[in-house]
C-alpha cells in the first residue's frame, strides 16, 4: 500500500509518546458553538441544500446490491430515492416519486425487480428509470414518454462505495471530492474486494451533527463507556492528520501498554491501534486489523432534531478465508453485536438526552476543545459548505 502523510508505525509511534507525556495532537485553538446550530429549521434546510445537494455522500456498499435488478430505498435528506444495479453493472439512484401524480413507487427497503410499478395507476418503469408503460394509454392522452422517466441523482462507485450527490441537478466527481490524499488512503484499502456483512440503520431523535461528533470523540470513552470500549481503547490520545474536508486519526489500544516503558524497537504495533477516517461529508470509517466498520449520518428531511444513523460493516468475504461459512457468521455476528450493545446501551440514551438539553432555550454557549480535533475539523469543514453560496 503506498503510504500517504507520515509512515503508519511513524504515527502510531506518536501515539506512544503521547501517553508517556499525557498530551495529544492539539487542533490549535478552542472553538465557540451556539446550540442552535442543533435545533434550528432554517440551518438544517441550509445544511441539506448546500451539503447533501453538492457533494457527493456514501449510501451503501457495493457488494449490497451485487446483481442486476438488486436495489434499496432511502430517505436523503432532500430525496426519497432508490438506489438500484444496472444491467451494465453500474448503479442508478432514482427519486422514489412517479412522475404521473406523485405516488412512491417503491415501498420495499430493499429487494430485486425487473421494473418499478407504481401502486396507484400501476404505470411502469424500467430499472434505468425510463417509464415502460402508462395504463390504459389510449384513454390517457398524447405525452412525450421519453421525458417522464424517473429523475436520477447523480451516483458513483468508488473504493467500494456507492456515492450520491442529493440534488438532479448536481455532478459528481468522488476522486475530485476526496482530494488526492484521501483518495490513496481509500484507493489503498481495496474496499472493494470485501463484502458487507451487514447494515442496520438507527433513526434517532438527535441532530445529525451531534450523532457524528460522538463517533469522532476520543474525548469520552472513559466517562461514557467505563465498562465496554473504554476496557480496550484509550481516552484523549489521538494522532491526527488534517487533509482539509476530511481527516484521520490513530487512537492506541490498551494493548500497546507494554511498549511505554519499553522501545518496542522496529516491530509493526499496527494491531495496537485503531485508525479512524473522517470521510466528509457525513461519515466515520474505522479501519480495525481485520475490517473495516463505515458510520454514517444523515438529516431528517425536515427536522433538525432527527436523524438516520447507518451502521455497516466490511469485511473479508467467507470464501477467501479459511473459515466455514458458519464459523464466519458466527465470528462477525459476535463482532456486530457487541457494537449493537454499547450503541444503545450506551451512546443512543446519552445523545438524545443531549439533544433534549440543547432545546433549552437558555443553554448557553458551548465549546470544543483542541484536544477534539475531528470534531473540529468536521465543524470547519461544514460551516464552510454553508458559508458557500
Ligand atoms: S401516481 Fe403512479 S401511476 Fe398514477
Ligand atoms: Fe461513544
Amino acid at each position: 500500500m503506498t503510504e500517504v502523510g507520515a509512515p503508519r508505525e511513524e504515527r502510531i509511534r506518536r501515539t506512544l509518546d503521547h501517553l508517556r507525556n499525557d498530551t495529544t495532537d492539539d487542533f490549535g485553538h478552542l472553538t465557540w458553538f451556539r446550540p442552535e446550530e442543533f435545533r434550528d429549521t432554517d440551518i438544517a434546510k441550509l445544511e441539506r441544500d448546500r451539503i447533501f445537494g453538492r457533494v457527493p455522500s456514501i449510501v451503501a456498499h457495493g457488494s449490497e446490491i451485487p446483481k442486476a435488478g438488486d436495489f434499496f430505498t432511502l430517505q436523503m435528506p432532500r430525496n426519497n430515492v432508490i438506489v438500484v444495479r444496472q444491467r451494465d453493472g453500474s448503479v442508478k439512484t432514482l427519486v422514489n416519486v412517479c412522475r404521473h401524480r406523485g405516488a412512491m413507487v417503491e415501498k420495499e427497503e430493499k429487494g430485486r425487480c425487473r421494473l418499478f410499478s407504481c401502486p396507484y395507476h400501476r404505470w411502469s418503469y424500467d430499472t434505468d428509470g425510463s417509464l415502460r408503460t402508462i395504463t390504459r394509454e389510449n384513454t390517457f392522452g398524447e405525452t412525450d414518454q421519453s421525458d417522464m422517466g424517473l429523475i436520477s441523482l447523480p451516483t458513483e462507485e468508488r473504493h467500494g462505495f456507492i456515492w450520491v450527490v442529493d440534488d438532479a441537478d448536481a455532478t459528481i466527481d468522488v476522486a475530485d471530492w476526496l482530494g488526492p490524499d484521501m483518495d490513496a488512503i481509500m484507493s489503498g484499502y481495496d474496499i472493494e474486494s470485501l463484502t458487507c456483512f451487514r447494515a442496520e440503520g438507527f433513526d434517532e431523535p438527535v441532530n445529525w451533527k451531534l450523532m457524528q461528533d460522538a463517533f469522532l470523540d476520543g474525548y469520552h470513552i472513559q466517562y461514557a463507556h467505563p465498562n465496554s470500549a473504554a476496557k480496550h481503547i484509550h481516552t484523549n490520545v489521538m494522532a491526527f492528520e488534517d487533509f482539509g474536508r476530511h481527516c484521520r486519526f490513530v487512537t492506541p489500544r490498551k494493548s500497546i501498554d507494554r511498549w511505554i516503558e519499553e522501545d518496542p524497537g522496529s516491530r509493526s504495533l499496527a494491531n495496537d491501534v485503531t485508525e479512524s477516517h473522517l470521510v466528509g461529508p457525513n461519515s466515520t470509517l474505522l479501519r480495525q486489523p481485520d475490517h473495516f466498520q463505515l458510520l454514517t449520518f444523515r438529516p431528517h428531511p425536515t427536522d433538525p432534531q432527527r436523524c438516520r444513523m447507518e451502521m455497516r460493516v466490511m469485511v473479508p468475504p467467507v470464501e477467501k478465508t479459511e473459515f466455514s461459512q458458519e464459523k464466519w457468521e458466527r465470528r462477525w455476528n459476535k463482532n456486530w453485536e457487541i457494537l449493537l450493545a454499547v450503541l444503545h446501551a450506551e451512546d443512543f440514551p446519552l445523545l438524545r438526552d443531549s439533544q433534549v438539553g440543547l432545546t433549552s432555550a437558555s443553554a448557553g454557549r458551548m465549546v470544543l476543545g483542541q484536544n477534539e480535533v475531528a470534531n473540529q475539523v468536521f465543524r470547519r469543514e461544514t460551516q464552510k459548505l454553508l458559508d458557500q453560496n
